[in-house]
């Protein structure tokens, strides 16, 4: 048999007064009425309820929540843990039509069936605008599991060329020796599902945590997957406090391997963590991590102006600067800045409406959480004090929700703190090429001073001033001024876009996932994520 043909998930544009308008709405208003939700531990497919109760507050309104979940406890990861590795046989044996179908089937049910109701609760707990939402929870999670499927297929084919005469050479693509952690973040409901999903779709079993502040949208896509027919104990869903959760599943003998997505702090103290525990393992834990970025928009003299500032706009502050794609470093030519950029970015900014994303003309929602919204506050303070000038935004409003305007912050330091670390908010720092901006730093920092004829020393800018490899994008008309960048911007960003934002990678049509400090590159939506989860057992037998 084959795997039927698979389509990326059309998108919804909940224009007034269409159907899906109505539906959406009609989602949200009931959403709103029964919250808050009671959210159990899911192990061995039965509700585990702790009493060990956390909250998911609902970052546009922080007086209210949207679910208070059962924090998993000790005694909870065990059995979590005992039961994954029980489900295993039986679940690596299924007929891969059957583990196939049971995906295919879940695409559906997300495409379907379930579509208000996840993006409701993606727009409510995580802060996203509809279209936003719609993107996330709708088209991005259906089209992981349905390419997925597609994936494995692909991958299971994969077989050697050649056989000595009378001998059959195979490869049979086995699952890991042990349990997967999956450890989620709250930026993409769609990467909640993948992270068990991926590993899951080849015969693995997984214990996921997902993270707090997703919880409610990550436990709904838990029940499409039960739905869909996942049997109890394959995934178990243990929502938590992080540090003793993971703990307690890395230091397990059977711990085979950790699918990630979150910071690049965690991701590398979990690397260690797991290196520490090394000796009590039966192999060597595959490590499968997606984590930080400071992404960069370079704006050429021969770039669209237009263009160039739409797509720096979205690519900067769509779901408020929250995804790890999200563009935050900006270098523009200094006579584009100078002719109509600055004027066009900033006037378009001041149109941008902040606020609940229950109001769909909004175009921004809140920031996740209270710690956010002081980290990102911080950050354009420290801005300020180093002599950053704001050209727009800069301010905030957490009395009802964690709402940051979009923030332009103009520097002269191409190594400032903004220009440098992640912020994960909605703060784009601008570099302008341009000698006459700093002259007396001419003779000491030569290599800080750029113009337009110094487009290839502020490609190496970019590639040397931030430790982080995630997306980038290069703007420009002249062919030539891409291709420099391509060769010089070699290892500068896993995903490169020309004439295009940074963000918004699509399942089956660019594999994301960056290299460097922002992660291990295996590139989710691809064949390649697969082989990581996957031990191969190479087979030749002679007639
Ligand atoms: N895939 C998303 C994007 O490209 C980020 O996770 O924006």
């Amino acid at each position: 048999f084959k795997v039927p043909a698979v389509e990326n998930e059309p998108m919804r544009s909940y224009a007034v007064g269409s159907a899906e308008r109505k539906g959406l709405e009609a989602a949200l208003a009931q959403m709103q009425q029964e919250l808050p939700f009671e959210v159990p531990c899911i192990v061995n497919g039965l509700p585990i309820r702790t009493g060990n109760l956390a909250k998911q507050p609902i970052p546009s309104d922080h007086a209210r929540h949207l679910c208070t979940y059962h924090e998993a406890d000790e005694s909870t990861v065990a059995s979590a843990i005992d039961g994954a590795l029980a489900a295993k046989a039986e679940w690596e044996a299924m007929p891969w039509n059957d583990r196939a179908a049971i995906f295919l089937r879940a695409a559906e049910l997300v495409s379907g069936k379930y579509r208000y109701k996840l993006i409701a609760a993606t727009m409510l707990g995580q802060g996203k605008n509809a279209w936003q939402a719609e993107i996330d929870a709708a088209a991005e999670l259906s089209d992981f599991f349905r390419f997925g499927v597609k994936y494995v297929e692909e991958l299971y084919a994969q077989q050697p060329p050649k056989n000595s005469a009378g001998a059959w050479n195979r490869v049979e693509y086995r699952a890991l020796e042990g349990f997967v952690l999956a450890v989620s973040p709250f930026n993409f409901t769609a990467i909640g599902g993948n992270l068990p999903g991926v590993p899951a779709i080849v015969g693995n079993t997984v214990v996921w945590k997902p993270s707090p502040a997703a919880t409610y949208s990550n436990y709904l896509v838990y029940q499409i997957l039960a739905e869909a027919g996942v049997p109890a104990g394959v995934i178990q869903f243990v929502p938590g406090p992080p540090p003793e959760v993971v703990a307690q599943a890395i230091s397990h003998p059977n711990f085979a391997a950790l699918h990630f997505t979150g910071s690049t702090f965690i991701f590398k103290k979990l690397w260690k963590d797991i290196a520490a525990n090394l000796d009590k393992y039966k192999g060597y834990p595959r490590i499968v991590g997606e984590t930080g970025g400071k992404n960069f928009h370079v704006i050429h003299k021969s770039a669209d102006v237009r263009n160039a500032v739409l797509q720096t706009i979205r690519g900067g502050f769509e779901y408020q600067g929250q995804k790890c794609s999200a563009l935050s470093r900006l270098y523009v030519s200094s006579s584009l800045w100078s002719s109509g950029f600055k004027d066009m970015f900033l006037s378009e900014v001041a149109k941008i409406k902040v606020g609940s994303p229950s109001d769909f003309s909004n175009f921004m929602g809140p920031v996740i959480g209270r710690p956010a919204y002081d980290k990102i506050m911080g950050f354009i303070q420290k801005a300020k004090d180093a002599g950053g000038e704001v050209l727009i935004g800069g301010t905030g409003d957490d009395s009802k929700g964690y709402f940051i305007q979009p923030t332009i912050i103009l520097t002269k330091d191409p190594e400032s703190i903004t220009m440098k670390e992640e912020i994960f908010g909605p703060v784009i720092t601008v570099m302008v090429f341009c000698s006459e901006m700093w002259p007396n730093r001419l003779t000491t920092f030569q290599v800080y001073v750029y113009d337009d004829a110094n487009y290839e020393k502020t490609l190496e800018l970019i590639d040397n001033t931030s430790p982080y490899a995630l997306t980038g994008s290069i703007f420009a008309a002249d062919r030539k001024a891409l291709l420099t960048a391509t060769n010089k911007l070699r290892n500068a960003a896993g995903n490169v876009y020309y004439n295009e934002k940074c963000t918004g990678a699509v399942v089956g049509q660019q594999p994301f996932g960056g290299a460097r400090a922002s992660g291990t590159n295996d590139k989710a939506g691809s064949i390649s994520i697969f082989y990581r989860f996957v031990s191969a057992r190479s087979m030749k037998e002679n007639f």
